[in-house]
């Protein structure tokens, strides 16, 4: 074995002979660290010996069969994945720890190995499925098991404490399993390359040997991702390059919504989104999920109003609660939680100047219900309203707000109005104030007080 030096970018990963200064894939500077990599030959395993097939084929030849897909049990994990899971495909599960990565993909694997499928699902198909974990011992995860489900006794279900690649690699082999989750990647090592495990070259390495063996045996498998403080996944760019699909299990601390994210998919839609609720029993996904965010007695709550928001293919009803009162202080409070803080700023300068409201002087306290994050401008009426709504004391009842505001106070149009619309009619809203219905902001506030002041 040889060893060479090379230099790695801690961040993308990038790898050049020589020191930089500034990295010239993802432009960070002081990142190109130095790293002792040994030019290995790996063990030629079973995996890598694949036929390679050099006669190029018609697409008539080629066998693809969209029935292959593996359930996970789970409606809307399925959904986000377009149909479940391809076989073959390595899918990196990223989100921070202890948000409930390993507990989703414990319910998933235990669904698989039972065999369970979702009424809207692929069909399921039944064999051993394996869960290696290099986080937690074998007693750790029948601890969460015995949490999630009565029902211990499943031969198909097989645990594994373990965290060299070289050696899973040769377990899948023998086991032959027909889902594998590897959680996670960055507490996989291999002898074969210098460096801890969960440095940029030992996750690097294992996740290609992975990739490779997915490939050849044409089984899916999962990797659990955690993200560092940056908030990106430990050779973050790297990773989502290697893999066909990228997920974000993402949500509140304080609150038990989870959303699961699409980030990159090559079998199916990005930007899809699963929403579940971490409870005593795991992860329950949620039935409706369009209407989750919507509160049923929302009907003549002062300081409510209710916006869509557009998540991937799916339009989402969500509550806006907004506060408002006296300031003591000089430059009063603005607090946004599940809202841009900048976006309130910017909508509350607009209310003050183009609606003539005394925002100056409150305090303003807005949020969006249920753990969900508003990035769409849709909601930007929604929230204007509610903000009407407290400071005057008038509830608005029973109506959907649809538009962004520009800076004119003007009302400006949104994409993919009429499937908000047809999600807020679905709920029984009739009432739908969108740039359809009114031009400014002004008429709206002032459509809004009369019919209540
Ligand atoms: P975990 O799956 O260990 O997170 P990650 O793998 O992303 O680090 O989830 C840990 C949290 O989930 C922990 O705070 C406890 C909570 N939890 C429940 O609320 N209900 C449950 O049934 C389980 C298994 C965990
Ligand atoms: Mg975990």
């Amino acid at each position: 074995m040889r060893s060479i030096t090379s230099f790695v970018c801690q961040e993308c990963g990038y790898e050049s002979v020589q020191w930089l200064g500034k990295c010239p894939e993802c432009g960070n500077w002081n990142s190109l660290k130095e790293v002792q990599s040994s030019k290995f030959q790996p063990k030629t395993t079973s995996a890598e010996k694949v036929i390679v097939d050099l006669r190029p084929k018609t697409l008539g030849e080629i066998q693809y069969e969209e029935k292959n897909r593996l359930t996970t049990g789970f409606f809307e994990v399925d959904n986000v994945f377009g149909g479940g899971m391809v076989p073959g495909s390595v899918t990196l599960l990223a989100g921070d720890p202890g948000i409930g990565k390993s507990t989703l993909l414990l319910q998933i694997a235990l669904n698989v190995a039972r065999g369970s499928t979702n009424s809207a699902g692929p069909a399921s198909r039944s064999g051993p499925v394996l869960y290696i974990s290099g986080e937690e011992s074998e007693e750790q995860i029948k601890l969460r098991a015995s949490r999630i489900t009565k029902n211990l006794q499943n031969n198909n279900f097989l645990l594994l404490s373990l965290n060299n690649a070289d050696a899973i690699i040769e377990v899948i082999q023998k086991v032959k399993p027909i889902l594998v989750v590897i959680d996670s990647i960055q507490t996989m090592e291999s002898e074969n390359i210098d460096g801890l495990s969960g440095s940029l070259g030992q996750v690097r390495y294992s996740a290609s040997l992975f990739i490779r063996l997915a490939k050849a045996l044409g089984i899916p498998i999962i990797l659990v991702g955690h993200v560092t403080k940056e908030g990106m996944v430990a050779g973050p760019m790297l990773l989502s390059h290697m893999v066909d699909v990228v997920l974000f299990l993402e949500g509140d601390k304080t609150s038990p919504t989870r959303l699961l994210r699409g980030l990159k998919n090559r079998f199916g839609p990005v930007d899809e989104v699963g929403v579940f609720v971490m409870e005593e029993k795991g992860l329950r996904e949620v039935k409706n999920a369009e209407q989750f965010f919507a509160s049923k007695q929302q009907a003549a709550s002062v300081g409510s109003a209710l916006v869509v928001t557009l998540e991937g293919s799916r339009a989402f009803l969500v509550e806006v609660q907004a506060l408002v009162v006296f300031s003591k202080l000089p430059m009063p409070r603005r607090v946004a939680s599940g809202i841009d803080g900048k976006r309130l700023e910017l909508l509350l300068a607009v209310l003050q100047k183009h609606c003539r409201l005394p925002l100056q002087t409150m305090d303003v306290f807005v949020n969006a219900a249920g753990g969900i994050k508003l990035s769409d401008t849709a909601c930007d009426l929604g929230i204007c309203l509610a903000v009407f709504s407290s400071l005057k004391n008038i509830p608005l009842e029973k109506i959907v707000a649809i538009s962004e505001v520009g800076l004119l106070g003007e009302l400006r149009s949104v994409g993919f109005l009429q499937k908000r619309i047809k999600e807020a009619q679905k709920l029984g809203f009739q009432k739908i104030l969108s740039p359809k219905s009114h031009q400014t902001l002004w008429e709206v506030i002032q459509s809004a007080g009369k019919s209540y002041g």
